[in-house]
C-alpha cells in the first residue's frame, strides 16, 4: 500500500502520515514531485490519496499530475480529503478519476481540519485549531482501519447543493478567484526565500530580495502562511488573521 498526499499548509500531510502509520504504508509527497517537475511511477496496487479540498473537489493540480503519470499498476484507490467545512460532491469526480485511471473507486472520506483559506475565510486561532485536529484524529483512525481491511469507505450524505458547488461553482471559482494578483509584500520581508521554496508551482521569484508573483497560482496559501515574519498579505482579506499552518500548533500524539 502507498499513501500519496498533497498539502499546502500541512493538514493533509498530517492526515496522510497518521494514516500511513496505521496501515503500515509508505508516504509520498506529491507537492515535492510537482514542484520539481518529476514523473512518478506507482508500485503499489492499493493507493490512498490524501488532499485538501479546493472548491468542493480535490485540487486541480493533483488531478492533472496524476493523469500525467503512469498509474497503470494501481488497482484500488481511496480518497481522504481534509477540509475546513465540507467536500460537496467531490466523490463524483473522484469516482470519474478512478474510471480514467482504470482502477476501482474505494470511496471518499471527509476529514474536518482547520480552515487554511485566509484569503477568503475566517480561520480558527491556535487553540481552536488544536481542538479541531484532536477531533479529527478519531475520524482518521476509523477511515484508516477500513482501508487496512481493504474495505470501501461509507458514502457521504450529499444533497443537491453539494452537486451545485462541485459541478458549477468549482470551475467558476478557479476562473474568478484563483489568481496571485492579490498578494502583496511589505517592509517586514527579510528576503529569506521561504515563500519561493514553499510554492508548489514555482510561481514566486525574488526580485531585489522581495517576492514577485507570476500567473500560475493554485491559492494553496503556503507562501502567505509560512512567511516567518508575516510580510505577505492577500488584499485586505488576510490582515490580522492567524497564519495557519499545522506546524504552528502544539499537537499531542
Ligand atoms: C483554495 C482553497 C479552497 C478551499 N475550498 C474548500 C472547500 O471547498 N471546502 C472546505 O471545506 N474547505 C476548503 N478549503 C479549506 C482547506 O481544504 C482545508 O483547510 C484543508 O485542510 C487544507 O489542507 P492543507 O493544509 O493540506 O493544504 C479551501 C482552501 C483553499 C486554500
Ligand atoms: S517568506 Fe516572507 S520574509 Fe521570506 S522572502 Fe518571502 S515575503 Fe520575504
Ligand atoms: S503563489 Fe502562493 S498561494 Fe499561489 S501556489 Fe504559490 S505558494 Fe500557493
Amino acid at each position: 500500500m502507498e499513501v500519496i498526499y498533497y498539502s499546502g499548509t500541512g493538514n493533509s500531510r498530517y492526515v496522510a502520515q497518521r494514516t500511513a502509520k496505521i496501515i503500515n504504508a509508505e508516504c509520498i509527497d506529491l507537492k515535492a514531485l510537482i514542484k520539481d517537475n518529476k514523473k512518478f511511477s506507482f508500485n503499489s496496487e492499493d493507493v490512498v490519496l490524501v488532499t485538501p479540498t479546493y472548491a468542493w473537489r480535490i485540487p486541480k493540480i493533483v488531478e492533472n499530475y496524476l493523469l500525467e503519470n503512469d498509474l497503470s499498476k494501481i488497482k484500488r484507490m481511496w480518497f481522504l480529503m481534509s477540509c475546513g467545512d465540507e467536500i460537496g460532491k467531490a466523490s463524483r469526480y473522484n469516482e470519474k478519476l478512478c474510471e480514467k485511471l482504470g482502477c476501482e473507486y474505494m470511496g471518499t472520506g471527509q476529514i474536518n481540519m482547520p480552515e487554511n483559506y485566509i484569503a477568503m475565510f475566517e480561520v480558527p486561532d491556535k487553540q481552536e485549531a488544536e481542538k479541531i485536529v484532536e477531533r479529527a484524529n478519531e475520524k482518521i483512525d476509523n477511515f484508516a482501519s477500513l482501508i487496512a481491511d481493504r474495505k470501501k469507505l461509507p458514502a457521504n450524505k450529499e444533497g443537491f447543493s453539494d452537486l451545485v458547488k462541485s459541478v458549477i461553482v468549482n470551475p467558476l471559482f478557479y476562473k474568478v478567484f484563483v489568481k496571485a494578483d492579490g498578494f502583496t509584500v511589505n517592509e517586514k520581508c527579510v528576503s529569506c526565500g521561504s515563500c519561493v521554496n514553499n510554492c508548489p508551482l514555482n510561481n514566486i521569484e525574488l526580485k531585489d530580495g522581495k517576492p514577485s508573483w507570476g500567473n500560475n497560482c493554485t491559492h494553496c496559501m503556503a507562501c502567505i502562511c509560512y512567511c516567518p515574519v508575516e510580510a505577505i498579505e492577500y488584499k485586505n482579506a488576510s490582515r490580522g488573521k492567524f497564519r495557519y499552518r499545522i506546524e504552528a500548533l502544539d499537537l499531542k500524539e
